[in-house]
């Protein structure tokens, strides 16, 4: 592997550019170590347009670890809702509990201690320690690595969890020790804005420097081995409300996908029956004016719902479904609902039925 000889005019390549370019954003106003760790968790999958809203609501509901500490679940996930991979916030409540009981409310300063707190890997750990405490570690995602395999012509496939090491040493080498939370931003920037996929070379500050821009190998890279095929599973959901209006839902098992986010009755069917006959066969409810309402689909990261929706009303109420319970339209607001479930109640809002 080719290593950058003009470290230091790489350095101040990438330092100006940055310190003349940066996006303002709500975290860069700050060096809170908890505010900065409160962003990249929400970073982590998310982009940062999307992530912006919620990182002002969340910072300004939980103001202090104290108060994240001390949050109920169900006005945690509320707060996520619509972000996606809720574990990432359950993670991070478990994580700022640690650091309340074991290290007085401080946010340790140094690898070791850092990446023992729950949710906190290699990445956000790096991210926190350079950009809250100035410490230059490196802090490598899917775009920084982008960018550095392109930098350094590095060909090895980035799917390959050991091919991690290889950047996270060329970073450790390249590291501005001055200021390290500039450095590990302007990669990210770089990665974000110029060094994207289909690469904006002409507008790049260190394209001098970068062995793929020389070769015009640039949009080969990085390597990365195709993932398994995304599975695709046909779902078919039901409104259902009772004569009261009120509408079936249940709170989803606390483990596995879109934990503790609620939902109203859902089936993976095996057969192409009926609305009716899938609600009999599964639900054992008699469904009566049952209309289509809205298809899409939702994409997971390894699968995705093919989603079909049906609203309907249950006129017999004694045989509810173990683990449902019927809701009124306020109550529905107020529970925490994964974007499936949004889309299809934002659906029925407009539709004018659900009150
Ligand atoms: N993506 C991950 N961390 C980021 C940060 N600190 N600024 C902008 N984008 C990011």
């Amino acid at each position: 592997m080719q290593i950058i000889v003009k470290k230091d005019e790489f350095r101040e390549a990438l330092l100006s550019w940055y310190r003349r370019e940066k996006r303002d954003l709500p975290w860069r106003r700050t060096s809170n170590p908890y505010y900065i760790w409160v962003s990249e968790v929400m970073l982590q999958q998310t982009r940062v347009d999307t992530v912006i809203p919620y990182y002002e609501r969340f910072i300004e509901n939980f103001p202090t670890m104290d108060t994240l500490a001390e949050a109920e679940e169900n006005d945690l996930l509320k707060m996520w809702e619509g972000l996606g991979y809720y574990s990432r916030v359950r993670n991070l409540q478990a994580g700022v509990r640690e650091v309340v009981s074991n290290y007085g409310g401080e946010v340790p300063s140094n690898r070791t201690e850092i990446s023992t707190l729950k949710g906190v890997g290699p990445y956000t750990a790096g991210a926190v320690l350079s950009i809250a405490y100035g410490v230059p570690e490196h802090a490598i995602d899917g775009n920084v690595m982008r960018v550095i395999s392109r930098l350094l012509l590095i060909e090895e496939d980035i799917a390959i969890p050991r091919t991690k090491k290889i950047f996270e040493a060329v970073v450790m080498d390249l590291i501005d020790k001055e200021d390290p939370s500039s450095f590990n931003q302007g990669l990210m920037e770089l990665g974000a804005t110029i060094c994207t996929p289909k690469p904006r070379c002409l507008l790049c500050p260190v394209r001098d420097f970068c062995l793929a821009f020389h070769e015009g190998r640039q949009e080969g890279l990085p390597v990365k081995t195709k993932k398994t095929k995304m599975k695709i599973i046909p779902v078919v959901s039901f409104a259902i409300r009772n004569q009261q209006g009120e509408w079936l839902l249940r709170q989803r098992p606390e483990k596995g996908l879109l934990a503790s986010m609620w939902e109203f009755p859902m089936v993976e069917p095996a057969e192409n029956n009926t609305p009716q006959e899938m609600a009999r066969e599964h639900f054992s409810i008699e469904l009566k004016d049952v209309v289509d309402i809205l298809s899409f689909k939702h994409i997971f990261s390894h699968l995705t719902w093919e989603m079909k929706s049906f609203e309907a009303r249950i006129e017999k109420v004694d045989t509810i479904p173990a683990g449902y319970r019927f809701f009124t339209h306020e109550e529905v607001e107020a529970l925490p609902k994964p974007v499936p479930v949004l889309k299809i109640w934002d659906e029925l809002k407009q539709g004018g039925t659900t009150k």
